[in-house]
């Protein structure tokens, strides 16, 4: 990475501001569901910590409240997990600017304070100049470590790094690590899965990896455009009508590059898309009436045998809908798959990340990422304004 670290400034007695995505799951009662992007920015906090700062001043979006305080979005339950995570008092702050907010971090003896909500303020996702002025006024030096929003050109992510020595974070860092190397140089054969609901958020991600990959498997509601586009019958299945074309494009490019693209040859079908509903088993074609909700077993069969053979595989997207148990066992085999080979598997964030974590296998990755969005912007090659922004290295 051309771009400075935490690791190439120092830190002892500076105020140092970061930037974490800490936009977790949480329920009805607030209480947060999964806290994976809280724990994935402890290596940072830490680090920092051991340097001796004057202070660390740690800011995030959660949710989208448009610009407006919003009290479900409040980041008191993740100032709540942080102290019992770090073992150590952090300071929740009311606000994330104004003279009021400086005035108390610089009267506050805490050494971690947490900012609350940037996305308070219709400014941070504006990318306002003023509003990044402010937020860079309080610190030293900027650190982004949110990977999960390195996509968006928010003041938090991209502004406020015009005007401190901005750095990447542990997580940032170790994110382009493993994320870059399956891009650029991924050790062959590099075998891509791809699923999820729509053709449409992935034919960036094709069109980026069909020169780099060496097969590329499709599930999902996705593969059903796909199917429709080589003649098979998909009755009532997810299609993207508009998208017919490019999976026509794609399958012919496949071809002639060389690079095996896989579609289900069988497929779990339902007439109806809720939990307990009965499930059958077809070939290709799927009668009128029906839902392909899931690939396989046999499909599943040949993944697997196919993925044997990977020394790196790159996976974003879920296979069937997994939530459902009934139309899970798909995505459920293709993780224990990936779960039990030598080759190195980097999980997309978002839904993979959280089917992977349904299973209970997500130790058995190499490396899943913490950016849904992000992941999918930085695997179709695009450039991510939060990196972008950062102080290159000399
Ligand atoms: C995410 O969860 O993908 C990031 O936190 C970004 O959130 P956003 O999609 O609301 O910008």
């Amino acid at each position: 990475m051309n771009k400075l670290t935490v690791k190439d400034v120092p830190l002892c007695g500076k105020k140092v501001l970061v930037r974490c995505d800490f936009n977790v799951p949480q329920d009805t009662s607030l209480a947060i569901t999964d806290d994976t992007r809280i724990r994935a920015s402890l290596p940072t906090i830490n680090y920092i910590l051991e340097k001796q700062p004057a202070q660390i001043i740690l800011m995030s979006h959660l949710g989208r409240p448009d610009g407006q305080p919003v009290a479900k979005y409040s980041l008191k339950p993740v100032q709540e997990r942080l102290e019992q995570l770090l073992k150590q008092k952090v300071k929740m702050l009311s606000d994330c600017i104004g003279q009021g907010i400086k005035d108390e971090i610089a009267a506050s003896n805490e050494k971690i304070v947490l900012l609350e909500n940037l996305r308070f303020h219709a400014e941070e996702e504006k990318n306002d100049a003023a509003f990044s002025k402010a937020l860079a006024s309080v610190a030293d030096i900027y650190v982004n470590d949110a990977f999960g929003t390195a996509h968006r050109a928010h003041a938090s992510t991209e502004g406020v790094a015009h005007y401190l020595t901005s750095v990447s974070g542990l997580l940032l860092e170790k994110e382009i690590t493993y994320l870059g190397a399956a891009l650029e140089k991924p050790k062959k054969p590099f075998i891509v899965i791809l699923g999820g609901s729509k053709v449409s958020d992935k034919i960036g991600v094709i069109e980026n990896l069909l020169p780099k990959a060496d097969a590329i498997i499709i599930g999902g509601g996705m593969a059903y455009t796909f199917l429709k586009a080589q003649g098979k019958k998909i009755g009532n299945s997810k299609l993207e009508k508009e998208k017919l074309e490019i999976a026509k494009e794609i399958l012919v490019k496949a071809q002639k590059q060389n690079v095996t693209l896989s579609l289900p040859i069988d497929n779990v079908i339902t007439d109806k898309i809720e939990p307990g509903s009965t499930v059958q088993i077809t070939g290709e074609d799927i009668p009128d009436g029906f839902i392909g909700v899931d690939i396989g077993p046999k499909t599943i069969q040949a993944y697997c045998d196919s993925l044997k053979k990977a020394q790196t595989v790159v996976w974003n997207g879920p296979l069937g809908i997994f939530e459902i148990d009934a139309f899970a066992n798909g995505t459920k085999e293709i993780a224990k798959c990936l779960a039990g080979l030598k080759a190195t598997t980097i999980i997309g964030g978002g839904d993979t990340a959280a089917a992977v974590a349904k299973f209970g296998l997500e130790n058995k990755m190499t490396h899943i990422s913490t950016g849904g969005g992000a992941s999918l912007e930085f695997l179709e090659g695009k450039t991510l304004p939060g990196i972008a922004a950062l102080t290159d290295k000399k």
